[in-house]
């Protein structure tokens, strides 16, 4: 797999990890199958970061970035369970799909519904602007009637 073979070139530059990013939303990225289209296999992610992972160094940590899917987030459970069982560090999620792009909102909850189902630590991503956002974005919304 090429993305095992470049990652192997790159560990032997002697980086502080390998980042895998299946977040990128750039239409000539996804039209080759790439960055948020992988999000719709969710098998494909675990058969990247498997082999990313057997290609690095294991003192190297390996990294991965998602949204939470291509134009919904009905598989975004699968693909972070994908990641992590592929046995990379850490997880980055930018809490929106391809298809909202960079507008507000980001769903901050659906990453909390990651971060109960994977073993490996969750950055949260996206709408983060202030000291106040960002505690927010790591905890479930408390919703009064
Ligand atoms: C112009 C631009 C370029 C970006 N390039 C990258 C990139 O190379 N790698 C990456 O992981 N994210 C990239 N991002 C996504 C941001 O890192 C971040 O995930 C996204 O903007 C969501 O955060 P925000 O809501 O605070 O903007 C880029 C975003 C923008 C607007």
């Amino acid at each position: 797999m090429c993305l095992a073979e470049n990652a192997a070139r790159l560990a032997s530059l002697g980086p502080a990890g390998i980042d895998l990013n299946f977040g990128c939303p750039a239409n000539v990225v996804n039209r080759h199958g790439g960055g948020a289209a992988l999000l719709n296999e969710p098998e494909t992610i675990l058969a990247i970061v498997t082999a990313v992972r057997r290609a690095v160094p294991a003192h190297m940590p390996v990294s991965a970035k998602m949204r939470l899917g291509y134009s919904d987030d009905s598989r975004a459970i699968e693909c972070a369970l994908a990641i992590a069982d592929g046995g990379a560090d850490e997880l980055v999620v930018h809490a929106r799909t391809k298809t909202q792009a960079y507008k507000p909102p980001a769903y901050w909850d659906r990453i909390v519904d990651i971060r109960a189902v994977v073993n490996i630590p969750v950055v949260a991503n996206g709408e983060i602007w202030t000291v106040d956002d960002a505690p927010a974005a790591a905890k479930p919304r408390v919703v009064t009637c």
